[in-house]
C-alpha cells in the first residue's frame, strides 16, 4: 500500500510542484491525498487542481468565534488519511497538539543551514537577506523533523549552497531553493522507507 502524504504550502509552491513530479516519475513512491493551503489563491492550489489533488483551506483564524490552526490541520489530516505530513513553504507554526498527534511525521523544509537563520520571524526571503547580511560565505536548505520547537528537530538532510559576492537575496533564494527541489523528494522516500508500520 502506498504511504499517504499530505503537503500543506502557504506560497507559490515550487516545492510541492516538485514533489508532485516525483511522484509522477516514480522518484517518490507515495500518493500525495491532499494539499492544506493557507489561502484559495495560492500557486500551491492551483498546482493542487492541476493534478487532481483535493484542498483543503485553511479559514482565517482570526477573531474569537474563528476555528483554530490545529483543530483544522487535525481535521484535514484525518480527512486525507495522512501518514506523512510535508510542510512546503508553510509558514505557520504547527501548533503542539498536531506535532503531539502526529510526532516523527512531520517534515519542513528550511532556505538554511539550520540551526543558523531559523526559528520565529525566519522565513522565506528574510532568512536570505539575513545570511548576505551576516557576511556568510555559505548557505543552503535544511529537511528537518518537525517538533514543538519553531525549526529546531531532527536534521534529515541538507545542502550547502554558494553565497556570491554580487548576490541579491533573491539571487540567492533561486539558487537554494534550486536545491530544495532536488533535496525533498528523495529525503522524503529515504524517510519513508525508514519508517516501520
Ligand atoms: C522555500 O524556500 C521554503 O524553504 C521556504 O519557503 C519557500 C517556499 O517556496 N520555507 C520557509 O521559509 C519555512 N520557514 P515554494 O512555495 O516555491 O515552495
Amino acid at each position: 500500500m502506498k504511504k499517504n502524504i499530505v503537503v500543506a504550502a502557504s506560497g507559490s509552491g515550487s516545492n510541492f510542484k516538485a514533489l508532485i513530479d516525483a511522484v509522477q516519475n516514480g522518484t517518490l513512491d507515495a500518493k500525495i491525498s491532499g494539499l492544506i493551503a493557507s489561502r484559495e489563491d495560492i500557486g500551491a492550489a492551483t498546482f493542487a487542481r492541476q493534478a487532481g489533488i483535493p484542498v483543503y483551506v485553511l479559514k482565517s483564524t482570526t477573531g474569537e468565534t474563528a476555528p483554530l490552526l490545529g483543530d483544522q490541520l487535525l481535521e484535514a489530516l484525518e480527512k486525507f488519511k495522512a501518514d506523512l505530513f510535508v510542510l512546503a513553504g508553510f509558514l505557520r507554526k504547527i501548533p503542539d497538539e498536531v506535532v503531539e498527534a502526529y510526532r516523527d511525521r512531520i517534515l519542513n523544509i528550511h532556505p538554511s543551514l539550520l540551526p543558523r537563520y531559523g526559528g520565529k520571524g525566519f522565513f522565506g526571503i528574510r532568512v536570505h537577506q539575513a545570511v548576505l547580511n551576516a557576511g556568510e560565505t555559505k548557505s543552503g536548505c535544511t529537511i528537518h523533523l518537525v517538533n514543538e520547537a519553531y525549526d529546531e528537530g531532527r536534521v534529515l538532510a541538507q545542502k550547502v549552497v554558494e553565497v556570491l559576492p554580487a548576490d541579491e537575496p533573491a539571487d540567492l533564494a533561486a539558487r537554494v531553493l534550486r536545491e530544495e527541489h532536488k533535496l525533498y523528494a528523495p529525503t522524503i522516500q529515504q524517510y519513508l522507507e525508514s519508517l516501520t508500520d
